[in-house]
């Protein structure tokens, strides 16, 4: 492929080019589909499709005498084909039957952290896709691309600003720019993909209202106000998303009110339209003094929602990260998604490998959110959003790996449980992205299944977390983040490391329900990939394996680096189509590199609290 010429098609190789800019809804885009796979060579077999209005986003595939017949609604019908397409190219059986496949949740959405000057907070893919030089600006083939690339795995919400709302996108919601927005949900909407906006909550205040108290008559107006301009132009927007209270974002807080009260004033002035109001629960003190040992961050977000569960309006939904910390490489599933069953709730995941390896670094997430949904009180949640993992580089995602989490993301979010098969995922995204032998696959499938436990091993073993170079969070810096105010300290000393979580130290074990409570609070049962997390035990603490910690934290990190250099040997043996090869190769040595010096590093500093020498006398640096 050549990337300056062509758009990169990710995982839908067989789709070239570029759909028609004349094509308005799924229906048309399915038909416009088939033809562009018909006419790249696809051997399709005869397909018909079937338009039910009323089955929405569901899709039933049915085999007919000389084919398939794909039935769906807008945009159901869409999705159907796109599954079907990818079951024919990668040769894998196609899932026919009498009952509608439907989504599990109802918004799967994708979050941009995209700034209007250009860049993207925490982007590892490039400059962004939406904007540049302060202003929306985009490649409208890309966008159909990446509307392809959202569809094909059923995605539905793209929010294409940061949460963090810098100016001037606070813009987006002024009729000044709404025009162009406009524009930009056109190309999105044949793919069933609605834009959100991330909104400021202080708005008001550029418009000489004194205040942003979601209790003042004025303040709820002019949201009121707003919103109908914003759905004169957007008729479809699927809301906003609101990032209030947290990292110095303004929000109720400043006017004495609490976040029910903020929130419900925005889901108010949005809910004539249909539009959905998403209010981000990472609010904790981020000016902690280190001294502090009674505040403990992970307990935050509960102490700060729990309580005001049903008083939510029915179009607020609470946007919960994954774990109670922060994207960190293990975490338990934050407590807070059990704690508000009158509330609707989302949970979020990053794609951006913020602290997982930067999109050089290895790292397919599937196997991760696998356990989390193991322990996730499905029922109770409604929604999924992921922070995004894309920008403008030829092949939206920097590392042509880093694709297979938007791929396998989407897909969990349309049927989690299909996460239990991680592998099978992983497999068809190899099939639809390369051709290469069995073999071939079978390597790369490898790579993929074991990255996350080799990073791990050598970044955050049992549970440990925030070892990382404050502010880029990339690469080993032990006592980093142990004297900051972010709350983030694992107290190693020369006795031991960790901090007691349980019923004997800050209670964070508490704020679960049973069997959870039970087993985080207890070093004797809580697992091992978050022993460090719940509880301080000294190096010579024996682990359930028969090993001291001390013990434990060596060979994790020498098996993590030689984790790293299995996957460079079998990177090594794949004919990867050129750019990706290329790309692949030049990031596997960065990490290597990298892994190495989080071996040594940690290694060498744990040595130097404990003074204790590896058992298996391998090469720990003075
Ligand atoms: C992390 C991340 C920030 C981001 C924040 C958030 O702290 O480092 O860049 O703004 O999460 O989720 O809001």
């Amino acid at each position: 492929m050549n990337a300056t010429n062509d758009i990169c098609r990710s995982w839908l190789p067989f789709l070239p080019g570029d759909p028609a800019e004349t094509v308005r809804c799924a229906y048309d885009m399915a038909r416009s589909e088939l033809n562009i796979a018909r006419e790249s060579g696809m051997n399709l077999p005869q397909i018909i499709l079937n338009l039910q209005e009323d089955m929405g986003e569901s899709f039933r595939i049915a085999k007919t005498e000389d084919g398939y017949q794909v039935s769906g609604g807008e945009p159901g019908v869409l999705y159907g084909t796109y599954r079907l397409l990818m079951a024919l190219y990668a040769k894998e059986k196609v899932v026919c039957g009498t009952t509608p496949c439907k989504p599990f949740y109802g918004l799967r959405m994708i979050n941009c952290w995209d700034n209007a000057e250009g860049t993207v907070e925490r982007g590892y893919a490039g400059m962004s896709l939406f904007f540049d030089g302060g202003r929306l600006s985009y490649d409208a083939r890309r966008m159909r691309q990446l509307g392809r690339m959202l569809a094909s795995v059923g995605l539905n919400v793209l929010c294409i600003n940061n949460v963090n709302v810098h100016d001037p996108a606070h813009l987006l919601i002024e009729e000044e720019w709404l025009p162009e927005l406009a524009r930009l949900a056109d190309l999105f909407r044949p793919f069933g993909v609605r834009l959100m906006l991330s909104i400021d909550y202080a708005q008001p205040i550029r418009h000489g209202i004194p205040t942003a108290d979601p209790l003042d008559e004025a303040v709820q107006n002019w949201w009121k106000k707003q919103a109908e301009m914003v759905y004169r132009y957007v008729p479809d927007l699927a809301g906003f998303l609101v990032k209030a209270d947290s990292e110095h974002r303004p929000g109720p807080f400043t006017y004495g009110r609490n976040h029910a009260q903020g929130a419900n004033m925005l889901a108010r002035a949005l809910k004539p339209f249909g539009g959905w109001l998403v209010w981000r629960c990472f609010v904790y003190n981020c000016m902690q003094d280190w001294r502090d040992t009674q505040t403990d961050r992970p307990k935050a977000a509960y102490e700060h929602y729990a309580w005001l569960d049903g008083r939510f309006d029915d179009n607020v939904i609470l946007q919960i990260k994954n774990g109670p910390y922060d994207f960190q490489v293990s975490e338990p599933v934050s407590p807070l998604l059990y704690a508000m069953p009158q509330t609707h709730l989302a949970v979020e995941v990053q794609l951006a490998q913020e602290y997982t390896g930067q999109q050089i670094d290895l790292y397919a997430m599937a196997p991760m959110w696998k356990e989390l949904f193991r322990d996730l009180p499905a029922q109770k949640v409604m929604a999924v959003a992921a922070v995004s993992n894309l920008g403008r580089d030829w092949n939206f995602t920097g590392h042509p790996f880093a694709a297979v989490n938007l791929f396998t993301y989407g897909l969990m979010a349309w049927w989690p449980d299909c996460v239990e098969d991680s592998e099978s995922l992983m497999r068809l995204w190899v099939k639809l992205t390369y051709r290469l032998s069995e073999e071939q696959e079978n390597t790369l499938v490898d790579m993929l299944l074991n990255s996350r436990s080799i990073y791990a091993k050598y970044a955050a073993n049992l549970g440990l977390g925030w070892m990382v170079y404050p502010h880029t969070h990339y690469g080993p810096n032990p006592g980093g983040y142990e004297f900051t105010p972010w709350g983030t300290y694992h107290k190693a000393d020369r006795n031991g490391v960790g901090v007691d979580r349980s019923d004997k130290g800050t209670g964070y074990a508490q704020q679960y329900p049973e069997p959870f409570q039970s087993l985080y609070n207890d070093p004797a049962a809580c697992p091992d990939e978050l022993l460090l997390f719940f509880h301080r035990l000294s190096y010579d603490h024996v682990m359930k394996d028969g090993r001291t910690l001390i013990q434990r934290l060596y060979d994790d990190h020498f098996e993590g680096l030689a984790g790293a250099e299995h996957l460079a040997e079998q990177l090594a043996t794949l004919d990867l189509p050129e750019p990706d090869a290329a790309e692949a190769h030049k990031r596997m040595q960065q990490q290597l590199h990298n892994a190495r010096e989080w071996c040594d590093i940690t290694n060498t500093f744990f040595h130097r609290y404990s003074g204790v020498e590896d058992a298996r006398g391998r090469t720990i640096y003075p």
